[in-house]
């Protein structure tokens, strides 16, 4: 494994906490994206501009970003899935936003509303406003391994819907498992099809650990030449369209993988420790992350 460096993505306060059943208050989410900055993250997603009936959780999004006392340093991105979602996040100023859509027809259809093409031609004009606004897109392939309602995705389609966001000018797309079933050889069989249409460079994987094989998977992914991974302070995350889908892969699991290997990624371990530890006590939850429970004993 080659000693170099590793970009994380920091998804605590948007896939983290859009989830929660309780509205979580904005002075919360302020103060959880604050804390993560000053870990040492650089990019982190802050919100969400989808449809408030859809995912209430990430309603307050512009007053989250309005609200944040901003790090030079630090990118601040927001998922939006239409192009009403991009002229919000460009009004609170957002950093980088992402759109997303899925490898399989039925969970694109219950996350977006849409069929995968239609959702590929909301993204067209929403690209060409955010080019426009010098603002870099993130593509988001869901279901990259399984589907909730379909069973197995196949490497190949995965790689055509990757393919066409790249053409359609994201910057970097982002792999994920949605359900946190995968497994490493097939995350190594998946990315070999995706990294024949997509420069490996410009991949990012997003794993949910239902099955406790996100690291596992990281590692496989690493192998393979990936360099920006998703991940989640205390492992917070899921999908309200992913029905038994768990948390993201813990960040402070994460960089101990990381640093025992020797990459470097930027981040205070103690730091992001407080914060996961802070953010569970705030959200009556058990920490999900490993690093984060052995290191309060
Ligand atoms: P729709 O109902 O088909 O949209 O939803 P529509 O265009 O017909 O509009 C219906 C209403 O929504 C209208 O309001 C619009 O104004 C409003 P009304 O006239 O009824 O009052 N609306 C919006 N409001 C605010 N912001 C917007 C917006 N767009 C429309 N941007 C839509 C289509 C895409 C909007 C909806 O399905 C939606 O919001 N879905 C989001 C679901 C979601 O957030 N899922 C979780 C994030 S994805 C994820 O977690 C996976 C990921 O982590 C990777 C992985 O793990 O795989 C990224
Ligand atoms: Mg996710």
């Amino acid at each position: 494994m080659p000693t170099d460096s590793v970009t994380l993505v920091e998804m605590a306060p948007r896939d983290g906490l859009q989830n929660e059943a309780l509205l979580v208050s904005t002075a919360i989410k302020i103060e959880l994206i604050e804390r993560l900055a000053r870990s040492g993250l650089t990019r982190i997603e802050a919100a969400s501009f989808v449809s408030p009936k859809w995912v209430p959780q990430m309603a307050d999004g512009q007053a989250v970003l309005l609200g944040i006392k901003r790090q030079p340093q630090v990118s601040y991105g927001a998922l939006t899935p239409n192009l009403q979602g991009l002229k919000a996040a460009l009004v609170a100023g957002a950093d980088q936003v992402a759109v997303f859509t899925a490898a399989s027809e039925s969970f694109c259809q219950h996350n977006i509303n849409a069929s995968i093409a239609t959702s590929l031609d909301r993204f067209a004009p929403l690209l060409a406003l955010a080019k426009q606004s010098q603002i870099p897109v993130r593509g988001y392939v869901s279901t990259a391994l399984d589907c909730p309602y379909e069973g197995a995705v196949s490497p190949t389609a995965v790689a055509k819907v990757a393919r066409d966001l790249y053409q359609l000018g994201c910057d970097e797309i982002s792999l994920g498992d949605t359900l946190g079933t995968g497994t490493p050889q097939r995350v190594i069989a998946m990315l070999h099809a995706v990294s024949q249409e997509v420069p490996m460079a410009q991949l990012a994987v997003h794993f949910h650990d239902t099955y406790g094989q996100a690291l596992a998977n990281v590692y496989a992914a690493l192998e393979q030449g990936i360099r920006i991974i998703d991940s989640s302070v205390a492992g917070l995350g899921g999908c309200p369209y992913a029905p038994g889908a768990a948390g993201n892969l813990a960040t402070e699991d994460l960089v101990y993988l990381l640093e025992g290997l020797g990459l470097k990624t930027g981040v205070s371990l103690a730091s992001l420790v407080q914060t996961g530890r802070w953010i569970s006590t705030q959200l009556g939850r058990r920490n999900g992350s490993k690093v984060g429970l052995a290191w309060m004993k």
